[in-house]
């Protein structure tokens, strides 16, 4: 017998990957709705590669009772009416979107990182999958703050366009053909040209000067990781359609060489060390895309600080930095709390 799954926000970005990975690790369902808005309804969505079809379902007159889980990746905006409705129902929500990640009451979960965590989800019946950028860091600072304990952790984010949706994947692709056509160049979802170009800028500007793309970095990995790492962010757009980079610079408390720590991610879960100091033996974000690894390469020790290190850390931000670790997620639920049969 399998579970019940609804994934929300079926027609975009993370919600056909979500389908697609749920298809390619046999997750046990005996039935899957896809859902979104009132504008999809009726729209027919291959479940990944595998021929079959389902057809989607609007989210306002979905009734959730009898459903096992629901993948929400449908922004905050409607996440904030529905989800509440769903976990009522006794569905239990996995959310991708940033409404509930620092909520004390709600769970936020990277399974290699975290597992015990997802206890907690009775309290809300919601657990919250982390912003795309954390979820591929954590997963490559948790096996080095178990050897060495990270005091401090500078980071700068290359981010890709599909982190802001489709509209995002969209205004790339447009801007760099009206540029080879030689047409007029119209931002309209990032605040600058992206094409041909980088911008410092994700999310609303806080108080402090920082973007809350930065400040979810740091309250997220504290979340997760240890409340006493301190984390620094800049984060930065890039004419990268799918894939996530950080340089990541770390402090730490012990001493740990460049070789220790290679032996160290070598081994680590979800993780695939990929050094060699030569031409091309490091990691790019278009080899990462479809892919479920976080990347490390060109790990080495930064004498610029005691006990530093310095690493270039790639993942798909729809796999890992969403759909991946949502039903990750779900598989870990699952084994520790709905079993089934
Ligand atoms: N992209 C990433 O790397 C990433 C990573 C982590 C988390 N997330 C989060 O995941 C969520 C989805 O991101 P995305 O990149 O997949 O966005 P997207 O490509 O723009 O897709 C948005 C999805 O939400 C649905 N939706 C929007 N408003 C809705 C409403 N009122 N009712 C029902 N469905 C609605 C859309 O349905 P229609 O097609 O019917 O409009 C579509 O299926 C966001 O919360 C985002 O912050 C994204």
């Amino acid at each position: 017998m399998g579970y019940r799954v609804a994934v929300v926000g079926a027609t975009g970005n993370v919600g056909r990957e979500m389908l697609a990975i749920l298809a390619e690790r046999e997750f046990p369902m005996d039935e899957v709705a896809a859902v979104a808005s009132g504008r999809s309804t009726g729209t027919e969505i291959e479940i990944g590669d595998s021929g079959k079809m389902v057809k989607c379902k609007n989210l306002e007159h979905f009734d959730f009772s009898g459903w096992d889980i629901a993948l929400f990746a449908c922004g905050s905006e409607a996440t904030k009416t529905y989800a509440p409705k769903a976990a009522a129902a006794g569905c239990v929500v996995i959310d991708n979107s940033s409404l509930y990640r620092m909520d004390p009451d709600v769970p936020l979960v990277v399974p290699e990182v975290n597992p015990d965590a997802i206890d907690g989800y009775t309290k809300k019946n919601i657990i919250a999958n982390p912003n795309c950028s954390t979820a591929q860091m954590v997963v490559a600072l948790k096996p080095l703050h178990d050897a060495a304990t990270i005091k401090r952790c500078v980071v700068s984010t290359y981010q890709s366009v599909s982190g802001a949706g489709k509209a995002g994947m969209d205004e790339l692709f447009e801007q760099s053909r009206a540029i080879f056509v030689g047409d007029q160049v119209e931002p309209r979802k990032f605040t600058k040209q992206i094409a041909f170009n980088v911008i410092p800028h994700i999310d609303v500007f806080m108080d402090d000067g920082s973007t809350k793309e930065e400040w979810k970095m740091v309250v997220e990995t504290k979340k997760i990781l240890d409340p006493k790492v301190k984390v620094s962010a800049t984060c930065v757009r890039v004419p990268v359609f799918v894939g996530h980079s950080e340089a990541i610079n770390l402090e730490f408390e012990k001493e740990i060489t460049a070789k220790q720590a290679q032996d160290i991610l070598r081994e680590a879960p979800g993780i695939m060390l990929v050094d060699k100091r030569e031409d091309g033996g490091y990691v790019t974000p278009v080899e990462s895309a479809g892919d479920g690894a976080t990347y490390i390469s060109r790990v080495r020790e930064d004498s610029t600080v005691d006990n530093g290190l310095t690493l270039w850390c790639v993942s798909d931000n729809l796999r890992k930095g969403a759909a991946l670790n949502a039903v990750q997620i779900a598989e870990l639920l699952g084994r520790r709390h709905l079993q089934k049969g």
